[in-house]
């Protein structure tokens, strides 16, 4: 008796069933699209996982596709993914890939930045292009400032926007993630955290970027001023009456406060 079921359940289709569609139905019509999204990075790792996820995944991005094959109309199946489908799997892993608050209020959804996986992607991990020039498609001021004479360069090539920003939230989400002192800065100018026994309080209180420009800058050390004294004097107008301003001597401060991220000396900040 089981066996006949099983029988059955094999003969008949899975549609007849009241049950999903798979891969293998799909791709009786769809030959050359269902084999190369198999052999691609995202059909490759969803097999990978189980051969079940892969097989249940053309009617999780496309929906429901029973009708389609009753009737292979345009008309009877999505072309594009409706908003959810990527989360159809994707929420229930550990990596939990959520988007960012801004994203989520801009209406930034996963194929803005994703490939579906049907065509060889342009970047890993299944993007549309490399993150400078994905990310700068909408941003275009912090992709246009990577082209002053100040910036985070390998050679000619801009660092990508993913050294510092995470878009999936975890641990790098936005503007006041970033102000933070476990900023992503310090990923790789680890030096200037300290801790200091006397750090310099503008770092603890908005971050590097209370001097430094991030994407760019026309200003040597990326900062956010020509001239070291016009930056000093913005926090600092009420200075000790030794100060001169008039005296040359006096203008450069760092010549004196060398110790500008810090010090574990004396509190002026004159030597790290
Ligand atoms: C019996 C053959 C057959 C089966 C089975 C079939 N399709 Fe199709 N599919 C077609 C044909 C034919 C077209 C083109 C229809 C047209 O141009 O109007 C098409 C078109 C499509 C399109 C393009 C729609 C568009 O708006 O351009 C998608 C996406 C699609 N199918 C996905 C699927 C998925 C997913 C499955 C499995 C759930 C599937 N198909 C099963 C025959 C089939
Ligand atoms: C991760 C989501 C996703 C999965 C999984 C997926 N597709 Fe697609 N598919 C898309 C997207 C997005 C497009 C639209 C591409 C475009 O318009 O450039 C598309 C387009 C198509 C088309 C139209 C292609 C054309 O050139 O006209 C067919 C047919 C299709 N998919 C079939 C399938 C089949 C069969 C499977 C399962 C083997 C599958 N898709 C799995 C997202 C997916
Ligand atoms: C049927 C389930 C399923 C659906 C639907 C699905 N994915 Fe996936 N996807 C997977 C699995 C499984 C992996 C492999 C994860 C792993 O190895 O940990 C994966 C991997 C990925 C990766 C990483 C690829 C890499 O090279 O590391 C990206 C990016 C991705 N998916 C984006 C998407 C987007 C965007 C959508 C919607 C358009 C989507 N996925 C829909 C199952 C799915
Ligand atoms: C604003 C662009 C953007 C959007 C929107 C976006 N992603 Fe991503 N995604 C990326 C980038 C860039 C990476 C590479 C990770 C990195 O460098 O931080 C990535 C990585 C991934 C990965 C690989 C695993 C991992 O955690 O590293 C998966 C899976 C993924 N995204 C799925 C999704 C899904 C599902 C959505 C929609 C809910 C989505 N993404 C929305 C840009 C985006
Ligand atoms: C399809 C367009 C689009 C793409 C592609 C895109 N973004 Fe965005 N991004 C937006 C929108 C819209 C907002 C919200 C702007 C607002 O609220 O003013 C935003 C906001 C942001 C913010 C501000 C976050 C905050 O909390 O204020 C950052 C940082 C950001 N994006 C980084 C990225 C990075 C990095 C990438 C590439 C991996 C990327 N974006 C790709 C459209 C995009
Ligand atoms: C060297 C690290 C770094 C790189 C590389 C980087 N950013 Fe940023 N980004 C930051 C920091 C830090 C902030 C916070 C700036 C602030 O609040 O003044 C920021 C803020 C932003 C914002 C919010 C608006 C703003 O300007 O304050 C957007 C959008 C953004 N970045 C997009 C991008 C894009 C797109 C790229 C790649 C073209 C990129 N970033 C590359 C560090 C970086
Ligand atoms: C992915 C690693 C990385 C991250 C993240 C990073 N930097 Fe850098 N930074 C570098 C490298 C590499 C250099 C070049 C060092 C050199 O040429 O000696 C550099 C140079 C600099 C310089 C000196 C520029 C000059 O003209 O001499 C400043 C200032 C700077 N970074 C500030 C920052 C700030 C502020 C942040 C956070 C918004 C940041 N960096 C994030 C790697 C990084
Ligand atoms: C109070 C303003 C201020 C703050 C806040 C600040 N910097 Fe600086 N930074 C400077 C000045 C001024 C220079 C130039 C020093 C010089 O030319 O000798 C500099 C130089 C640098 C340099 C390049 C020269 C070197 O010593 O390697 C790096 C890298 C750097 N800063 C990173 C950072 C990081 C990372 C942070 C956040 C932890 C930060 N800065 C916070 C003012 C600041
Ligand atoms: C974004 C604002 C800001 C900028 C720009 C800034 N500072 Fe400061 N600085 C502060 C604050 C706030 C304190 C802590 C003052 C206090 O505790 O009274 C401080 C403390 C100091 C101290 C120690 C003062 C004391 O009372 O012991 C020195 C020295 C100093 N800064 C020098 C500089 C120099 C030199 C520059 C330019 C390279 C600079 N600062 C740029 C905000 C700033
Ligand atoms: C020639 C060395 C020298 C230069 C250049 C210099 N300072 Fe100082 N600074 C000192 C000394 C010494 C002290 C402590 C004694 C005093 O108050 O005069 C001091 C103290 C300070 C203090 C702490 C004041 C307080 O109330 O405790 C600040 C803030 C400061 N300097 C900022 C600056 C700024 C901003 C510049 C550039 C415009 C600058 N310094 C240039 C030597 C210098």
């Amino acid at each position: 008796m089981k066996t006949t079921l099983l029988l059955l359940g094999l003969l008949l289709s899975p549609a007849a069933f009241g049950e999903t569609v798979d891969a293998a139905t799909c791709g009786a019509c769809h030959e050359d699209v269902a084999s190369a999204f198999a052999r691609g990075p995202h059909g490759a790792a969803m097999t990978r996982r189980s051969p079940a996820v892969f097989s249940s995944s053309c009617v999780a991005c496309h929906g429901d596709g029973k009708a389609h094959v009753d009737d292979p109309k345009k008309e009877n199946i999505s072309r594009i993914p409706a908003p959810g489908a990527c989360l159809s799997c994707h929420a229930a892993s550990g990596t939990t890939p959520l988007t960012t608050p801004a994203h989520a209020r801009g209406q930034v959804g996963c194929l803005s930045c994703h490939a579906s996986g049907h065509d060889a992607p342009k970047a890993d991990p299944l993007l549309g292009a490399r993150p400078h020039d994905l990310c700068g498609s909408c941003h275009e001021s912090q992709k246009s400032a990577a082209k002053l004479p100040y910036a985070h360069r390998d050679g000619s090539r801009p660092f990508d926007c993913t050294n510092c920003h995470s878009v999936h939230g975890k641990t790098r989400v936005g503007r006041l993630t970033l102000l933070g002192n476990g900023g992503p800065c310090l990923d790789c100018h680890a030096e200037k955290a300290g801790p200091w026994v006397f750090p310099h309080a503008p770092r603890e209180v908005n971050g590097c970027v209370a001097c430094h420009q991030p994407h760019g800058s026309t200003n040597p050390r990326l900062l956010t001023r020509r001239a070291i004294q016009p930056l000093c004097l913005e926090c600092h107008s009420n200075l000790p009456s030794t100060h001169d301003q008039t005296k040359g001597r006096y203008r450069n401060c760092i010549s004196c406060h060398r110790a500008v991220h810090g010090s574990n000396h004396e509190p002026k900040l004159f030597e790290e």
